[in-house]
C-alpha cells in the first residue's frame, strides 16, 4: 500500500540506549546540564531566566526528535501512495510513528508518546500545530506573528494560543502548503498571498523580509459550522422579526449594501443574506478569496486573481463583475467593494440587476456614502460629487450595518433604507437600531435593539413579492434585551 515502505507497518520495538536506560526523558536536562551553563556565565541568571533557558533546550530537544522521526517516516512513506479517504490510514501510519519512536532510544511516557504520534499525524496528514486550532469549532480567527507568537479569537475575544512552530522555515512550510494547494505561492518573489482552506477559512500569509518578525499569517475561520440566522437569534446579534424582514428584502429584490468594520460580521451576513436567494435564481458570486457558501443550486463562483511574477495577468474584482453582466446572472453577489468596481456595482444595481448583494468597509451609514465617493473618485471617474451620490441613492435600497461591540459580540446595529434625495444630500432612515445601554461586568457592551417607529417606503413593494410584513413590526418598540443575564 506505501509503495516504498521498506520496514513493517508493526515495527519491532526497538532497543534501550544508555541514557533511556537511566531514566532521563528526552524532555528532561542532560545530566550536568545546568551546572555546564552556570558555568558559562559569570553570574547565575535569575531563576526565572534559567527556568526558560531549560524550557527552550527541552523544546528544541522535543522539536528535533519530531523532525528526526518525520525524517525517516518521510522516507519510509511513498506518500503519492497514500489513500487519505481510507479510514484507517492515520491508524497504520501512526503505528509506524510508534515503531520509529521506540528506534530512538529515548524514553517517553506514554502521554508524550501519544502527544508526538499526534502532532506527527497532523504534520503529515494536516497543517501541522495549526490542527489543534483549527478542530476548535470556538475560534473564530487564527493570528500567527511569527513561530513562537500565535493568538485566537474565541467567542469575540483575543486570546494567547499556547500553540507553536518550530522556526520560520516550519511555519513557511506550511504556509507553502495552504497557498499551492489554491495554485498559489510565497517566497521572496510573492512575499504575500491570499489563500483559502478546504473548509473556506480565508488565509492571508505575508513572509519577511515584508513582515519583519517572521512568517505572519491571519485565518479567518467559518469553518464546518459557520454562524446561520439561529445563531444570529441565540447570540442576540439580531432580533427574529428581522431575519424575516431580511427574507423579504431579498426575494424581493431590494439591493442590499452590507457595512461593517474589519471583522465586523459582513461577509457572514452577506452569507446568510444570499441564502434566502430563491432556489431558481441564477447567482454569480465574485470574491477575491471565496468565503461565501450559498447551498442554491445555481451559483457560480468567481474569484481574482493575482499578476503573475512579471506583474501581468491580474484579473480584479471589476474585470469579474463586468464579465459577469454577460453571464445572464439573476443575482449579482460582490463579497467586497472596495475599488474601481464600486462605481460598476452601483451601475449594474441601476441598470436592471436588482437584487444585487454586496458588503463595503464603512463605519455608519452615512459614512458609506462618502466611502463610495471616495472610491468611484480614487478610481480615476471624473463624476461630480452629486452624480455619485445619485448613483447610490437610486441603486441601494436598504444598508445593513454590522459592528463588533465592545468585548467582541458582534451585532447588527442599524437596519437603514435609502430613500433618495434631498437636495445633495442621499436620505436615509433607520427602520432598526441597537441601543447601547452600557458595559455589563466582564467587559461586554449591552443594550436593546428596537424597530425605531419609521415604516419603510418599499413594503408595498415586498407585498407584490408575495412577502407581506406585518406593519405593526414598525412601531416604536423595543425587538430584543440584550441585557447582563
Ligand atoms: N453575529 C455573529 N456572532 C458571532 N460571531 C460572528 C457573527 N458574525 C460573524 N461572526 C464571526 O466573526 C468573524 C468575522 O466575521 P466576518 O468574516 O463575516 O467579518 P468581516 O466583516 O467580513 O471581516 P473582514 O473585514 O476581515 O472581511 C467570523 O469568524 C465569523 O464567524
Ligand atoms: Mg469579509
Amino acid at each position: 500500500m506505501f509503495g516504498r515502505v521498506k520496514m513493517p507497518l508493526k515495527p519491532a520495538p526497538g532497543g534501550h540506549s544508555p541514557e533511556s536506560r537511566s531514566g532521563k526523558s528526552v524532555l528532561g536536562p542532560r545530566p550536568g546540564e545546568d551546572a555546564h551553563r552556570t558555568a558559562e556565565n559569570t553570574a547565575p541568571p535569575p531563576d526565572k531566566k534559567k527556568n526558560k533557558v531549560i524550557e527552550e533546550d527541552k523544546l528544541e530537544k522535543y522539536y528535533e526528535l519530531k523532525t528526526r522521526i518525520h525524517r525517516k517516516l518521510v522516507e519510509q512513506l511513498d506518500f503519492a501512495a497514500i489513500d487519505n479517504d481510507d479510514p484507517t490510514i492515520r491508524d497504520q501510519v501512526g503505528d509506524l510513528i510508534l515503531g520509529l519512536c521506540d528506534k530512538e532510544n529515548v524514553l517517553l511516557n506514554i502521554n508524550e508518546r501519544q502527544k508526538l504520534v499526534k502532532e506527527i499525524l497532523d504534520e503529515t496528514f494536516g497543517l501541522g500545530p495549526l490542527e489543534l486550532l483549527l478542530n476548535d469549532p470556538n475560534i473564530s480567527d487564527i493570528l500567527i506573528n511569527g513561530p513562537r507568537s500565535v493568538f485566537v479569537e474565541r467567542r469575540g475575544r483575543l486570546e494567547q494560543a499556547e500553540v507553536q512552530f518550530r522556526d520560520n522555515a516550519h511555519l513557511i512550510h506550511l504556509i507553502d502548503k495552504i497557498v499551492s494547494a489554491v495554485g498559489r505561492r510565497c517566497d521572496e518573489v510573492c512575499p504575500m498571498v491570499d489563500a483559502r482552506l478546504r473548509d473556506g477559512s480565508r488565509v492571508n500569509a505575508i513572509i519577511p523580509p515584508l513582515a519583519i518578525d517572521g512568517p505572519s499569517v491571519s485565518i479567518r475561520r467559518f469553518g464546518a459550522d459557520p454562524v446561520a440566522w439561529d445563531d444570529y437569534i441565540a447570540f442576540k446579534s439580531c432580533a427574529p422579526q428581522m431575519v424575516e424582514f431580511f427574507k423579504a428584502c431579498v426575494i424581493s429584490r431590494l439591493n442590499i449594501l452590507i457595512i461593517g468594520g474589519t471583522g465586523s460580521g459582513k461577509t457572514t451576513l452577506l452569507n446568510n443574506m444570499s441564502s434566502f436567494i430563491p432556489a431558481g435564481d441564477r447567482i454569480v458570486t465574485i470574491e477575491d478569496a471565496a468565503e461565501l457558501q450559498l447551498r442554491q443550486p445555481h451559483v457560480v463562483r468567481l474569484e481574482t486573481r493575482p499578476a503573475n511574477i512579471e506583474g501581468k495577468g491580474q484579473i480584479a474584482i471589476r474585470d469579474l463583475l463586468i464579465n459577469s453582466l454577460r453571464m445572464r446572472p439573476d443575482r449579482i453577489v460582490v463579497g467586497e467593494c472596495r475599488g474601481a468596481e464600486t462605481l460598476d456595482m452601483l451601475q449594474a444595481m441601476n441598470t436592471g440587476h436588482d437584487g444585487s448583494l454586496t458588503t463595503l468597509h464603512a463605519n455608519s451609514t452615512r459614512d458609506s456614502v462618502q466611502r463610495v465617493e471616495t472610491m468611484v473618485m480614487m478610481s480615476g471617474f471624473e463624476l461630480p460629487v452629486r452624480a455619485i451620490r445619485q448613483q447610490f441613492a437610486s441603486a441601494i435600497d436598504l444598508i445593513v450595518q454590522a459592528q463588533r461591540l465592545t468585548g467582541g459580540a458582534r451585532k447588527i446595529t442599524s437596519v437603514t433604507e435609502v430613500s433618495g434625495m434631498e437636495g445633495d444630500v442621499v436620505t436615509m432612515q433607520d427602520i432598526f437600531s441597537f441601543e447601547q445601554i452600557g458595559i455589563d461586568g466582564t467587559g461586554r457592551a449591552f443594550g436593546q435593539i428596537v424597530a425605531t417607529g419609521i415604516r419603510p417606503t418599499f413594503l408595498d413593494r415586498l407585498k407584490h413579492s408575495g412577502c407581506e410584513i406585518n406593519p405593526n413590526l414598525f412601531e416604536r418598540q423595543v425587538l430584543l434585551h440584550d441585557q447582563e443575564d
